[in-house]
């Protein structure tokens, strides 16, 4: 009987520890607390804006894609004078300080709604959204949304996080050490494979190795002192198919570290790219020379005629 008192005892014991762990976990939330942490710089509507008009946009797809849009909204915006804002859970949050205004749509009031005719093609009927509050709906994947303030993205949006641009620096500074590369000219090659070797009748062309030696080659003739970084979402099948020489170092950051990654291939000096709206961001901020795979879409496919390649590559990246 008093063994059976002392078992339910060290139950009830156990119970209330179990208690005590989710408690922690709920409350503290241990792995959310730098996104919390971020939130607190978000800039709410002011009331003084109440009656401003305003333009949202979409968020569809993943990082990369996401970032085409809110370039695309402060580009837009601008030329029509309209507020932008986006939502508080936005993705972008947990890599960058956003210096915009946070609501949602029933701050628009009455809105216009417009929605793009191809996903990666200029669209000039977005300068002529104002005066109205205006939601736009699509990808918006042309350098020719923003141009008007690729500078100010560049300088005041796009800014990482210090702990992660401490991290990002940190990696690139070991990849050098390691390698005995002090000094060295970094080349970032963005190797997108994944989805994109399944999905290749609709056009998201994986690049093929011969591809990489050629962009390789093409930097090797450029700069004397060189080092690559090559960053993958398949870095077993990059480490396997692609060049191992004393110039190339490959990152084995896990899938859940793409902030790092994209960090990490900004702060290269130049950018050889593949394909996707990741690689097209890395390219477009790390601002140094920028080789690209001149078959992405691939000719013919659906994505290739939702594509104008004028619209999609910025003229001074070179195709090979
Ligand atoms: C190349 O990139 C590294 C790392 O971001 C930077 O420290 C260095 O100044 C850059 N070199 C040139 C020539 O831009
Ligand atoms: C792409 O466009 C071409 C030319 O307009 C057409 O012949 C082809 O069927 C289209 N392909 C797809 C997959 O939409």
């Amino acid at each position: 009987m008093a063994m059976a008192v002392f078992l339910r005892k060290k139950q009830w014991f156990y119970m209330f520890l179990l208690v005590l762990v989710i408690l922690f976990f709920l409350y503290m939330d241990p792995f959310k607390s730098n996104i919390k942490r971020r939130h607190l710089n978000q800039k709410p509507i002011l009331k003084s804006q109440a009656n401003i008009p305003k333009l949202m946009i979409s968020f569809k797809g993943r990082t990369g894609n996401h970032m085409f849009c809110y370039a695309t909204l402060i580009g837009v915006s601008r030329r029509n004078n309209l507020l932008p804002v986006i939502s508080a859970d936005n993705h972008l949050w947990e890599l960058f300080n956003l210096p915009v205004q946070v609501g949602n749509i029933g701050d628009l009031g009455d809105y216009n709604y417009y929605e793009e005719k191809l996903v990666a093609a200029y669209d000039q009927h977005t300068e002529h959204l104002g005066p109205y509050s205006t939601y736009i709906d699509g990808y918006f994947q042309s350098w020719k949304y923003f141009e008007n303030v690729r500078k100010e993205l560049i300088t005041e949006h796009f800014i990482f996080h210090d702990d992660i641009s401490q991290a990002a620096d940190q990696f690139l500074i070991d990849a050098v050490t390691l390698k005995k590369k002090q000094g060295a000219v970094i080349i970032g090659v963005h190797v997108r494979r994944g989805d994109f070797v399944r999905q290749r009748s609709k056009g998201f062309t994986a690049a093929p190795v011969s591809y990489y030696y050629k962009a390789m080659n093409y930097f090797r003739r450029k700069y004397s002192n060189i080092l690559f970084i090559m960053i993958s979402n398949d870095v077993y099948w990059a480490e396997d198919n692609l060049d191992q020489g004393p110039d190339v170092f490959y990152s084995h950051n896990t899938p859940d570290q793409v902030s790092l990654d994209i960090a990490v291939m900004i702060k290269c000096n130049h950018t050889i790219i593949t394909s996707g709206t990741f690689s097209w961001w890395v390219a477009f901020l790390s601002g140094g020379d920028v080789v690209y795979y001149h078959l992405y879409p691939e000719p013919g496919t659906s994505i290739a005629n939702m594509t104008v390649r004028a619209d999609y590559y910025p003229t001074h990246w070179v195709p090979l």
